[in-house]
């Protein structure tokens, strides 16, 4: 049985899919045709999962998509009455996906007819509950997912029971956590699709000092709900304004907080204006609000459930700073977040959805790696190594594994920035030691060298550490296991001065915990570089340079050529620059205006 999910006309486009059961790939399609969240139908990725699983779309039995422009067809017609621009995106939208068979179709070159597959419409957050509870280790568990928008809801949650998933409920527009995180990350300055994720790192160094007038703009309603204080908003008014219909441009989103918003917490801040002691605390204030309402959601939902498991979806999922919390603040003893939590996750919950859900199907799969994206073989990775020969300054060596890892090792304790390239890719936004750039976590400016040489973004942004697992505990408050970079710890207070670079200015660290099974190449090169320093922890970033994570090889040679990297790691190629890039007198990234 062969089912193939899609997040498509979406930003994160996806494909994913699962053979008998189990998951053979899932890859973005932004890591293939390298815009960044890119939208539109993922033609690319579609191709990819077809390719590993030895099929040809023809041969599909199932095909899912996360998206039901009929789920609460009533609600959205009396908005589309009141909001003109509103009632015209969702006509559009209902077109493209009523058109889907015949836009693969043409993709693939054969006739609609020729592909045989039954289609199935999965709800949004239904197929983002899917994604986690499905390949989750748990037999049973609570499940919430929050986001910004998906078919006109912000929220579900269910419990979930062996292969099936009873809803409790759900938050729907023009409510939601999503759109709040939102509107305030717009607020102080950051108009990007996807900064959220920044102004969380910004909220470490101030205190919640609004939190009056933020508990009137984000509130929990009841056990398992949430509102908005809609006058801070205009998105209820106008229609949430965004544009990803095209898969060649990165997602845009309109304004969405109200001048009332500017009204009671001053002028929002210019994207070049300095941040100030204000603009941290209001950072710090907005994550202490919608940590209130989580906190108030998870404990609701594990008093209605009566689990012990929780399995988180949705972009507000990332929240790694909240996820740590979760532990300390409810009865919730374990947690799964999947890797691709936000959207692109929707092709794998969909795919699931029907597998369990629909064909009543047994479960039979864990997803306890993230490594479902393209590998190249041997011979292609030693073809982009070679090519570098001709390269003046660098210097190629093929190593055996044993001898890689300990050279690599070596090269980081001496403070060398090192692209480390091995397997598959990452499924999900996170490098999870196949496609990083590795550092020194004991030293304390290579954080400043980081963005001095490589990555070029806000100096506020922390750094992430990774940590063989069995390790967790001699450095973290807590040792529940976080594969993914979902979950943020406080580091021991007495190992902060031990892995400064990637220990933020609040003492926490969002860690990643590698173990012996899910990536041993890794988790050896971890060993090896404790057994060099004492520490076996390394800091851990995407390996990229204002573009979505590298992919190819060829993509990994030309960020080291074009970055001042020191080492590139290309499968069991070390290429190393004779010379050590020279330093710049370009200031520490602050606002360099660049993505990464
Ligand atoms: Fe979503």
């Amino acid at each position: 049985m062969i089912v193939l999910g899609i997040n498509a006309y979406h930003a994160n486009a996806a494909a994913a899919i699962v053979v008998d059961g189990r998951l053979i790939a899932a890859v973005e399609e932004e890591r293939l045709n390298r815009v960044k969240y890119a939208a539109g139908l993922p033609v690319r990725a579609i191709q990819f999962c077809l390719e590993q699983a030895g099929v040809k779309l023809t041969q599909v039995d199932h095909i899912a998509i996360p998206r039901d422009p009929f789920a609460r067809i009533g609600t959205k017609l009396r908005y589309a009455i009141r909001m003109p621009r509103f009632a015209l995106d969702r006509a559009r939208v209902m077109k493209r996906f009523s058109g889907i068979r015949e836009d693969l179709a043409s993709a693939f070159e054969i006739a609609p007819e020729n592909i045989r597959a039954r289609f199935h419409r999965i709800e949004h957050h239904k197929a983002h509950l899917a994604s986690t509870y499905f390949v989750s280790p748990f037999d049973s568990a609570a499940v919430l997912s929050a986001d910004g928008l998906g078919d006109f809801a912000s929220s579900m949650c269910a419990v979930g029971e062996g292969p099936h998933m009873r809803i409790l409920g759900d938050v729907v527009f023009p409510h939601s956590l999503g759109m709040y995180y939102t509107a305030l990350t717009q607020y102080l300055g950051f108009w990007k699709f996807g900064d959220e994720y920044k102004v969380m790192g910004l909220a470490a160094y101030g205190q919640p000092e609004f939190l009056d007038e933020f508990r009137r703009i984000v509130y929990a309603h009841d056990p398992l709900s949430f509102r908005l204080g809609l006058e801070y908003f205009t998105h209820q008014k106008l229609g949430p304004d965004m544009t990803w219909r095209e898969a060649d441009r990165t997602p845009v989103l309109g304004r969405i907080f109200s001048p009332y918003l500017e009204k009671r917490l001053g002028p929002a801040r210019k994207p070049d204006e300095p941040l100030t002691q204000r603009h941290h605390n209001l950072a710090a204030t907005m994550q202490a609000a919608l940590e209130e309402v989580l906190v108030s959601c998870w404990n609701g939902l594990a008093e209605k459930s009566g689990k012990k498991s929780l399995c988180l979806a949705g972009g507000v999922a990332f929240n790694c700073v909240a996820n740590g919390k979760i532990f300390e603040s409810t009865p919730f003893e374990r947690v799964y977040v999947q890797p691709a939590a936000g959207d692109a996750g929707l092709s794998v919950g969909a795919a699931f959805a029907v597998q369990h859900e629909i064909l009543g199907q047994p479960r039979s799969f864990v997803m306890d790696h993230a490594y479902w994206g393209p590998r190249f073989s041997q011979a292609e990775i030693r073809t982009a190594a070679e090519s570098a020969a001709s390269d003046e300054d660098v210097a190629i060596a093929e190593l055996p594994e044993a001898e890689l890892v300990r050279t690599t090792a070596r090269h980081i304790a001496d403070g060398k920035i090192v692209g480390w390239f091995q397997g598959a890719a990452e499924w999900g936004p996170r490098a999870l030691g196949n496609r990083s750039i590795l550092a020194d976590p004991r030293r304390a400016e290579m954080k400043d060298i980081l963005n001095r040489r490589i990555k070029h973004r806000e100096i506020f942004r922390p750094f992430a550490p990774s940590i063989a697992e069995e390790a967790t505990g001699d450095f973290f408050e807590r040792t529940h296991p976080s594969p993914f970079m979902t979950f943020a710890y406080p580091v021991r207070p007495e190992k902060r001065s031990v892995i400064p670079a990637p220990t933020h200015v609040d003492g926490t660290a969002r860690l990643q915990t590698v173990s012996r099974t899910a990536n041993p190449l890794y988790w050896k090169l971890l060993r090896a570089f404790g057994d060099l320093t004492g520490v076996p922890v390394v800091l851990n970033t995407s390996f990229n340079d204002n573009e979505p994570i590298v992919c190819r090889p060829e993509e990994a040679l030309e960020c080291f050529r074009r970055t001042r990297m020191d080492v590139l790691v290309l499968g069991n190629y070390v290429l190393e620059r004779k010379q050590s890039p020279a330093e710049s007198a370009e200031p520490a990234g602050r606002f360099a205006g660049r993505e990464n």
